[in-house]
């Protein structure tokens, strides 16, 4: 027994997921990862959803107190990148500088909070999956045979021809496969079925949703090949430690960035704080290397997999799949003059929930920006405002102890938690504006800013004044800075990210006697652009 007190066990330094000894505070650890995205594209808004999902679920954890680590990045070697930068006239290293900056670009404009942003091209990831390869290598994984197959450069995979479309396109794509012939190292995945089913068996939530778990069940059940892991044919890449002829494969490489980012084969105490603390959060094209090798190379290589993996479905722009080819693809910096940041990550959370595929609406924008955000929260933001100002001279009153708030609030916290908790920003944000719809109507119903000053006035305004406190906490995660700013009108110091919750949840906090300042509209109107 290794209590506070115990005398011959030794004290643990922080390495899994919870500290021991009941003297020290409990530490979850809460690692939350994005794909690396490919620097051959561009980013449009399907990159930015998932990593506004990533984004919001860390900030939710950060306000939960956990110890969180936000991971993104890009993917910059292969065959695909070698060809961008071959098209373009440039090296794939200048290529892939100026690509994986755009992102960094984008995301710095849609407010997201990354501890890190790795690019496989760094010698920090080159030295990990050297490791990792070394290892599986090591254990008898890693086996020589020769490839001959149908490869998609846009998927950098080998299909069968079953797969394909017509017998010769790319099932993703709609492209044509090449024909490739080559001495190629091979992964040996066909010795992991019996594991990974054990695996999913033990871990009923380790992908979600349930439809894209029982899809990768599929896969596994249907029977694994092995696959290749090396080209000799190409050069950009990792090469492998025992063949240096031969560079890694891009899936191999890829997927090593989420261990090289939390210091695996480079920091053994980091890498043990963090793995398996793993979240990764993808769309449905790369489930089947999530969801399957993943997994299965991480076992290879006696590291466990991640707690969970949260598949989410394709954005589509007018029923069909964002694609250069297509022309059809829509850049975040397009929508953001229009909607503003916080605008823009509300919708994306709000209106496609994690699942499903979801066809990309202009109207439905608009509706949900006037509706949710200006006629809502920031309708009930400025009315609060200008009662205060009206009637308690700008000083706002404290909250009741026992306002038909406080039930609501307490609901809207416990339905907001459990549905982040879930991976389920809609359901999470759904659940905070009942708290702003049920504010919205205890105003209504008493009409403040017909009553005559004094107490009765004071009561319902120190009431939304605190459900606006509670859902500036809230909501923090999807609206960062109009949080921040609603906090800042309210007369709060600091800001909603400084908080902790559940007490920054607790009714009563709001304590009254602060000053209430009007300003401009939080969320302006927006009449929609014809055309
Ligand atoms: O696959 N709808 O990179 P990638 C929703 N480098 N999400 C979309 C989307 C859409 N229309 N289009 C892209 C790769 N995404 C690899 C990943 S990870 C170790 C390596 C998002 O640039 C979604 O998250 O093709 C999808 O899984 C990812 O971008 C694919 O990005
Ligand atoms: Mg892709």
């Amino acid at each position: 027994m290794g209590g506070p007190g115990g005398t011959s066990a030794p004290r643990r330094t922080l390495s899994a997921s919870f500290t021991t000894g009941s003297s020290l505070p409990v530490v979850a650890r809460f690692y939350v990862t994005t794909p690396i995205y490919y620097v051959n594209d561009v980013p449009h808004i399907g990159h930015a959803y998932t990593t506004v999902v990533a984004d919001a679920l860390a900030r939710w954890h950060r306000l939960i107190g956990d110890d969180t680590f936000f991971l993104t990045g890009t993917d910059e070697h292969g065959l695909k990148v070698q060809r961008a930068a071959e098209a373009n006239a440039v090296t794939p290293r200048e290529w892939a500088d100026r690509t994986s900056e755009r992102f960094r670009e984008a995301w710095a404009q849609l407010d997201i909070s990354n501890d890190d942003f790795i690019r496989t091209s760094e010698p920090r990831h080159h030295a990990a999956v050297q490791t990792i390869l070394q290892r599986v290598y090591d254990n008898g994984h890693i086996e020589m045979g020769t490839y001959e197959g149908l490869y998609c450069v846009s998927c950098e995979a080998y299909y069968t021809v079953d797969d394909l479309i017509d017998g010769d396109r790319c099932p993703i794509h709609d492209r044509p496969v090449e024909h490739v012939k080559e001495d190629n190292y091979f992964f040996k995945l066909s010795r992991f079925t019996q594991p990974l089913l054990d695996w999913y068996a033990d871990h009923p939530d380790f992908v979600r949703p349930e439809t894209k778990r029982n899809e990768a069940l599929g896969f596994i059940r249907g029977g694994l090949d092995d696959f290749s892991i090396s080209r000799s044919s190409i050069s950009w890449g990792v090469p492998l430690p025992w063949d240096p002829g031969h560079v890694t494969y891009v899936w191999f490489d890829a997927l090593v960035n989420y261990l090289t980012a939390v210091g695996y084969g480079d920091d053994p105490q980091r890498f043990a704080a963090w793995w398996p603390a793993a979240h990764h959060i993808i769309g449905k094209d790369i489930l089947r290397f999530h969801c399957v090798y993943w997994p299965a190379m991480l076992m290879a290589a006696d590291i466990d997999p991640p707690v969970d993996v949260t598949v989410h479905g394709f954005l589509l722009v007018g029923g069909e799949k964002m694609s250069k080819t297509r022309l059809n693809q829509i850049a975040p910096a397009d929508l953001l003059g229009e909607f503003g940041v916080d605008g823009f990550r509300y919708h994306f959370l709000r209106d496609t929930p994690v699942g499903p595929d979801g066809d990309f609406s202009y109207e439905r924008m608009i509706d949900r920006y006037n509706g949710d955000l200006a006629n809502n929260f920031g309708n009930l933001l400025s009315r609060v405002a200008t009662v205060v100002g009206k009637k308690c001279e700008g000083v706002g009153p404290a909250p009741r102890p026992d306002s038909p708030l406080a039930v609501v609030a307490a609901e809207a916290y416990r339905a907001t938690a459990q549905a982040w908790g879930e991976m389920a920003p809609s359901s999470a944000l759904e659940a905070t504006w009942r708290l702003i719809r049920e504010t919205n109507g205890l105003l209504e119903d008493n009409e403040p800013w017909k009553m005559a000053p004094g107490p009765e006035v004071e009561a319902v305004l120190g009431d939304a004044l605190e459900a606006l406190r509670i859902v500036a906490v809230l909501a923090s995660p999807a609206l960062p800075t109009a949080c921040a700013e609603a906090w800042r009108r309210i007369g709060l110091e600091g800001s909603p990210t400084d908080e902790q919750l559940p007490d920054a949840a607790s009714w009563g906090g709001y304590p009254g006697g602060l000053p209430v300042t009007r300003g401009a509209p939080l969320f302006p109107r927006l009449t929609p652009t014809p055309g």
